[in-house]
């Protein structure tokens, strides 16, 4: 497959994360220079090194996406290392819940909204306003099929942020392509990270647990996962617009 990611810029949060990661190593190998963002700076530090010694391009960034001003920074730090920015992937998230609304803890359920819901808005309004000046670009979000096309008893708090990442996504998607940027969000099924599994389970007990909730039989690899974020970020996809890729193995067919 030709690279199609050379000398574009490509900024990934919760890129110290698996799906993160997984995605940036992705994007280098196709070519890309990374911003690797990560609230926690040794899983950051850790991917920029795996893209090092696999010959690509990348630079660690520290940021919490629920600070306004950190979330400017990043993107003011990936213009200034790397000299532009096309792509941005916007994954940064966090589970959170397990109890019924009327139990529900109020710091649990704002943090959750702030980092998943909140964390996406920040990082649109500074790549929105770098990509529509300098030529346009490419914005993926990362929603879920746990928000807008499925539920869950519990997960109110999660599903709620991920169904907004899917309807923001769309509402910005029509604000901005008139500018050249071009933005869609995907929403996975249970991806084979350990944010799938539960408090004390093993990988047997949690294979138990989801594998028959879809239809293809099992959980995502989270390759299967960045192949579509690629996808969407690449001129492959250049008629998609405001699309939410539910991506679940049949899951919500
Ligand atoms: N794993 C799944 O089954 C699944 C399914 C659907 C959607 N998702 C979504 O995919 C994304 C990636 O999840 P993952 O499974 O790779 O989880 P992960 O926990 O491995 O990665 C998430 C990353 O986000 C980072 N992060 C958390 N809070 C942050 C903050 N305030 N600022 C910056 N970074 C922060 C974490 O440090 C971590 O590196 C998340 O948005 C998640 O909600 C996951």
């Amino acid at each position: 497959m030709a690279a199609r990611f050379t000398d574009k810029v490509v900024l990934v949060t919760g890129a110290g994360g698996v799906l993160g990661r997984t995605a940036a190593l992705s994007f280098a190998n196709e070519g890309a220079t990374v911003a690797v963002a990560d609230v926690n700076e040794s899983s950051a530090k850790e991917t920029v090194r795996l893209i090092d010694a696999g010959g690509g391009k990348a630079s660690g960034i520290v940021v919490d996406v629920t600070s306004s001003e950190s979330v400017q920074a990043m993107v003011d730090t990936a213009v200034a290392r790397h000299g532009r920015l096309d792509v941005a992937f916007n994954n940064a998230g966090i589970l959170g819940g397990g109890t019924p609304v009327g139990e529900h803890d109020e710091d649990v359920w704002n943090r959750v909204l702030a980092v998943n819901l909140t964390g996406i808005f920040l990082a649109l309004k500074y790549e929105t306003a770098y990509l529509a000046a300098n030529g346009g670009g490419t914005i993926v979000n990362t929603a879920s099929n746990l928000g807008a096309h499925w539920r869950l008893a519990g997960m109110s708090a999660y599903s709620t942020s991920k169904a907004g990442v899917s309807f923001l996504t769309r509402t910005a998607a029509l604000e901005y392509i008139g500018q050249g940027v071009r933005i869609n969000s995907i929403s996975p099924g249970p991806i084979d990270t350990p944010m799938s599994y539960l408090p004390g389970e093993n990988r047997e007990q949690r294979d138990a647990r989801l594998a028959p909730t879809v239809p293809l039989g099992r959980v995502a690899d989270p390759q299967e996962i960045a192949n579509a974020v690629l996808w969407l970020a690449s001129d492959e996809s250049s008629y998609v617009v405001g699309h939410d890729h539910v991506i679940d193995g049949g899951a919500t067919a």
